[in-house]
């Protein structure tokens, strides 16, 4: 069932997502060679509690393994879910996926970017590149009367045009007042899938994860690190968005606000 949200709930969201992009803004500043992944998610919780809000991720329990932090860190092949540890430092040449999200006021906020620590291979900017042209590509799709295929579909198109490959095993989805909401926002579409029609009011969040080889995964034996199968780079873009009679409100970046 997808929920629709009036004005006054986006402005709420619209709220929560503006705290999501703050923290990721001071957390992309903070990401320097030598700073462990556990630092970054002590520094998300602190940012995120002085603004009045709660980390989204933490005690989040979808499968066996609950998730224990503020933050997702996945560094390198490691595509999504990346879980803070003391001894995992940053280090130059690498590429990092940042997300975080919040609940503040009773809804959600919903981000990530991926960022290069000191100089990254040309190969690694391309594809941090081309992920976030992927995301925007399927943002500008996301409007009343396309369908969730639009977006899919633009988000494909942009990284298989690139020579990348998408992520097929997690998608993006609604939200609101849950993190994960109907519908989801796959990055691929195949005849068959759900594929309902946008809507004023619908809130999405869209987040392509682009592989440099395959688009194969494994998790890892801490039950949420996914990695890529062929051991090659992936990158993670995501942005929390309403869609509204005028377009698509882009709710998780500040230039926007
Ligand atoms: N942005 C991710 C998502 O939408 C982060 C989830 S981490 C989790 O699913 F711990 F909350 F699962
Ligand atoms: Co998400």
């Amino acid at each position: 069932m997808i929920t629709l949200k009036n004005s006054a709930e986006i402005a709420v969201m619209r709220a929560a997502s503006r705290i999501v992009a703050e923290v990721l803004e001071e957390l992309v500043a903070a990401a320097r060679p030598g700073v462990s992944t556990l630092e970054l998610d002590r520094l998300a919780e602190e940012l995120t509690l002085k603004k009045g809000a709660r980390p989204a991720f933490k005690g989040y329990r979808p499968g066996e393994v609950e998730y224990r932090h503020s933050l997702c860190v996945s560094i390198n092949e490691e595509i999504v879910h990346g879980i803070p540890k003391a001894g995992r430092k940053l280090k130059p040449g690498d590429i990092v996926g940042l997300d975080f999200g919040v609940v503040y006021q009773g809804f959600y906020g919903d981000a990530a970017r991926t960022v290069a620590i000191g100089k990254v291979t040309e190969g690694a900017v391309r594809l941090m590149q081309v992920t976030r042209a992927a995301l925007y590509a399927g943002i500008e799709r996301a409007v009343v009367g396309n369908r969730i295929s639009d977006i899919a579909r633009a988000v494909q198109h942009t990284a298989e045009a690139a020579g990348f490959s998408v992520v097929t095993d997690f998608a993006g989805h609604g939200i609101g007042r849950k993190l994960h909401e109907d519908p989801q926002v796959p990055n691929y579409f195949l005849p068959g899938m759900p594929n309902p029609r946008l809507q004023e009011g619908m809130v999405l969040a869209i987040e392509p994860m682009i592989n440099e080889g395959t688009a194969e995964l494994e998790i890892l034996a801490d039950g949420w690190t996914a990695v890529t199968a062929d051991g090659k780079l992936s990158a993670h873009f995501e942005h929390s968005i309403a869609i509204t009679a005028s377009g698509p409100e882009i709710l998780s970046e500040l230039a926007n606000a």
